[in-house]
């Protein structure tokens, strides 16, 4: 593996969940000498400092202001969840008196099938009460059990002889994972608690997903391909995140932006149709004893780049793309255009893209549903109802989209890094009155 797929596939492996990407992103920004911001207390801003703050530890946005006073906001937008099973309430289920299976809810739109026959396991977040009996404190910590942990075992061929047909998967009744055997009963919490360090009792109420087991790796005659879980949209996440990093920008700020639940609508406390990004940019604002209007001039003159992976040409379902705008992976940077601005973009926010991938020397592609098919959805257009600037929609190309395991390119991620840099560092400018 090259160095940048080497660091993409390390942050995946330790991002099993949404809260897990946005610890890893801080302990990333700690090093790199970000100073972080709560909701709850007052910002303090410097000219050239660079900050940080997150919202429901499982979305967060990255910033560097210019030493100068600044003309916009110059962002990447990516989401940090992925579809997976949630673990109910209640989690155990005896089956048969020889099984202990969980009682898991599906999160987002996922392909069922890759989910079974595979080891998984189990991660999130747990409230822990601090304090003794009459307390009223509690805390959150992140666990995750890290080993081989549940299964959902496929029903035999001989018990279902049209299984190769076609089939219906019902959650309730298909997609429950074998915990243990009988033995196992009341056991789960038990090592959820072990995770985390604490007691049963201690644990209040938990977000914990399934997980796929399988470790990312880079495949192909010329390994040209890597797979991963949650390369949609880890890897526009990581991608972005590495271009932020190195970029210097003297007329705008940079930020890099990700949102959780992206995958069930964006409309929570902290997805892209919540307020967390345009709070961000008030306090910004106001930090620096700037009026409403001229908050209002410096979304003007802002860019945002939405970014979420997009669907490669298949080799096997070649009819499923439209019959010219059909990307494929390791060929740069894919353009998302749709008439009903299900993607944001349009001429002015392409030419900005195209422009920045030409000074970036990174190809670009484009990509376009099929006429006569209703496509996915993003966070470009949610965003843009809370803070309405100039967009453009990208993805980098992959197959197997809400898979538990995904392909990618493995030069599509260098290219990323390139185009995020360039961007990060540009001030483009645009008519866009
Ligand atoms: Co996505």
């Amino acid at each position: 593996m090259n160095k940048t797929v080497k660091g993409l596939a390390e942050f995946i492996t330790k991002s099993p969940t949404a809260f897990h990407a946005v610890n890893e992103l801080k302990q990333r920004l700690l090093k790199e000498g970000f100073e972080e911001l709560t909701e709850n207390s007052q910002w303090k801003l410097k000219k050239g400092g660079k900050y940080f703050v997150t919202r429901n530890g499982s979305s967060i946005i990255s910033f560097k202001l210019p030493k100068a006073d600044y003309k916009g906001f110059y962002m990447i937008a990516s989401h940090s969840d992925s579809p997976s099973f949630k673990i109910k309430e209640n989690p155990e289920i005896e089956a048969q008196g020889a099984y202990v299976t969980l009682n898991v809810e599906k999160y987002g739109g996922m392909l069922c099938a890759p989910w079974f026959d595979r080891p998984l396991s189990v991660a999130g977040r747990v409230m822990i009460k601090k304090g003794g009996k009459n307390s009223l404190a509690a805390d959150c910590k992140l666990v995750n059990i890290d080993r081989d942990l549940v299964m959902i075992p496929s029903l035999a061929i001989h018990m279902n002889r049209e299984a190769n047909d076609g089939y219906k998967y019902n959650p309730q009744k298909d997609l429950l994972p074998i915990f243990s055997d009988e033995t196992g009963k009341d056991g789960f919490i038990k090592l959820v608690a072990e995770a985390a360090g604490t007691k049963p009792e201690n644990i209040i109420s938990h977000d914990l997903f399934l997980y796929n087991r399988v470790e990312p790796t880079v495949w192909g005659a010329g390994e040209e391909y890597v797979s991963a879980g949650r390369l949609d949209d880890l890897e526009c996440c990581y991608g972005s995140f590495e271009g932020f990093i190195k970029a210097e920008n003297k007329k705008h700020v940079t930020m890099h932006v990700v949102f959780d639940n992206e995958e069930v609508g964006s409309t929570t406390r902290q997805g892209a149709a919540s307020t967390f990004l345009k709070d961000t940019l008030m306090r910004i604002n106001e930090s620096f004893g700037k009026t409403h209007e001229e908050y209002l001039m410096s979304l003007a003159e802002s860019l945002m780049v939405s970014a979420d992976n997009a669907h490669a040409v298949h080799p096997n379902y070649s009819e499923k793309a439209d019959p010219v705008n059909r990307p494929v992976m390791n060929k740069g940077i894919v353009i998302k255009y749709n008439a009903n601005q299900k993607y944001t973009t349009d001429s002015i926010s392409a030419a900005a893209c195209k422009m920045v991938c030409e000074e970036a020397g990174v190809p670009y592609q484009t990509f376009t549903n099929r006429s006569d098919v209703a496509g996915g959805s993003t966070l470009g257009n949610i965003s843009g109802t809370q803070v309405a600037v100039s967009t453009v929609d990208i993805g980098m190309a992959q197959l197997a989209m809400h898979s538990p395991y995904e392909t990618a390119g493995v030069k599509d991620v260098e290219y990323l890094v390139k185009f995020a840099g360039t961007f990060y560092a540009s001030d483009i400018a645009l008519n866009m009155v």
